[in-house]
């Protein structure tokens, strides 16, 4: 069993309860599709997860922001990010070094990762469906542009969904695990593990066994992630948006 992680957002006490949960599990092998940091409270503690336990990590929008320096962000997000690189200068043990390393996309087999989208994988958005046009456009996507791959994980929308050539499917406590016959042709966008953003606050992630695909929601302590964020100076939003799910 594979677990797909995407968008830690150096939230330690979700990346923590996901490697719980992934370790009862049975996780083998554990793949990133990016931002790593970002935004969060704890980027040492988290990278050094990521570079210890990740065998396959993306460049996400947040790792470039870090490594160039440039990047749009608004203000809250620049100034994390600002905070982000002094943390991990001072952190030392090569992490700088190991995010600049890190490559845009991943092909294993029939399986594409990236952080954005198979247009442009560090930057894109996915876009969930959300009227029949837009479902019509994700179904020829994925029949002309899903060429020597089937699947294609994705992070950076922080919301996990199901585009398949038979519909979307948006996965909840009820229905949250699908089968992938080889050749079917699917987006997953596996969410966020560290600042989700459909309104529901528990970490998210992916698991892969096979042909089953399962989407997890894990619950940590985010009043303590909170707490960092008011601790270190970052801006409150980024502490309020994590009890809100948005
Ligand atoms: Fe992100």
């Amino acid at each position: 069993m594979i677990a797909i992680l995407s968008d830690l957002h150096a939230n330690l006490e979700a990346t923590e309860a996901v490697f719980r949960t992934c370790e009862a599990l049975g996780v083998k092998s554990y793949w990133c599709l990016g931002d790593v940091i970002g935004y969060g409270p704890d980027p040492v503690a988290v990278a050094r997860y990521a570079k210890e336990r990740f065998e396959s990590s993306l460049m996400g929008n947040h790792e470039e922001a870090l490594v160039t320096g440039r990047h749009r962000f608004n203000p809250h997000a620049a100034q994390a990010i600002d905070w982000t690189r002094r943390m991990l200068r001072a952190g030392g043990g090569g992490l700088m070094e190991w995010f600049a390393e890190r490559k845009a996309f991943a092909l294993k087999g029939n399986v594409l990762m990236v952080h954005g989208s198979i247009y442009d994988p560090v930057h894109d958005y996915v876009d969930e469906p959300e009227n029949p046009i837009e479902a019509n456009q994700m179904i020829e996507t994925l029949n002309r542009d899903f060429s020597g791959f089937d699947l294609c994980f994705a992070g950076h929308n922080h919301t996990p969904f199901l585009a398949t050539t038979v519909g979307v499917m948006i996965p909840h406590d009820g229905h949250r695990s699908f089968r992938l016959p080889k050749g079917h042709k699917a987006y997953i966008c596996v969410g966020s593990v560290g600042q989700p953003r459909d309104r529901d606050v528990r970490a998210s992630f992916a698991t892969l066994d096979g042909e089953q695909l399962t989407f997890h929601r894990v619950p940590y302590d985010l009043r303590a992630t909170q707490a960092k964020i008011r601790t270190h100076g970052l801006n409150e939003f980024l502490a309020e948006r994590l009890a809100e799910g948005i």
